[in-house]
């Protein structure tokens, strides 16, 4: 791993369900084992409807439910001044990426891309948006970061995760 902290920031439509779901797992993985100087976490969304407010109650209760605490959390809009301050920018599904592409420097040095695709053995691509609909989406929602976040902990951390 480079000496620098490697800075992920995971990007939802609100940051009120998903993007904090994965912060919060992802964070929690990485304090698991003692990465926290080496990889840096942060979540916002495209949108800026909820700045300022902290998760959806349901999706920091799930979360909860598996030892995560999202309550710290306050959603903010992505601004184009993250493409400078990131390494990794994680969409939640086609339209957020969609939206970062459109935004995106040519130079952009870094990886902007699919939360998902550091979990290939789902054979999925989005994190659906469980805003409008029940309970179950947000176990749903828990059981996809989960699995991507451990798959994007071995890439950035390789070796460095089994220890
Ligand atoms: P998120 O969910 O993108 O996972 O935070 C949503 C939250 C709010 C809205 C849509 C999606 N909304 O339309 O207000």
């Amino acid at each position: 791993m480079p000496s620098e902290p490697t800075r992920v920031l995971f990007v939802c439509l609100g940051n009120i369900c998903r993007s904090p779901t994965a912060h919060g797992v992802f964070e929690t993985l990485v304090k698991s084992r003692g990465l926290e100087q080496r990889i840096t976490v942060d979540s916002c969304g495209t949108g800026g409807w909820h700045v300022g407010q902290p998760p959806d109650k349901r999706a920091a209760s799930a979360a909860a439910q598996r030892g995560y605490a999202l309550e710290h959390l306050r959603a903010r809009r992505f601004a184009a001044e993250d493409f400078d301050s990131f390494d990794y920018i994680l969409a939640m599904d086609w339209q957020n990426l969609s939206d970062l592409q459109n935004m995106c420097p040519k130079d952009f040095p870094g990886h902007l891309g699919l939360f998902l695709q550091f979990a290939p053995e789902l054979k999925r691509d989005e994190v659906p948006d469980p805003f409008y609909g029940g309970e179950d989406g947000f176990t749903a929602v828990l059981d996809l970061v989960e699995a991507a976040s451990e798959g994007l902990l071995r890439e950035i951390a390789g070796a460095d995760t089994t220890r």
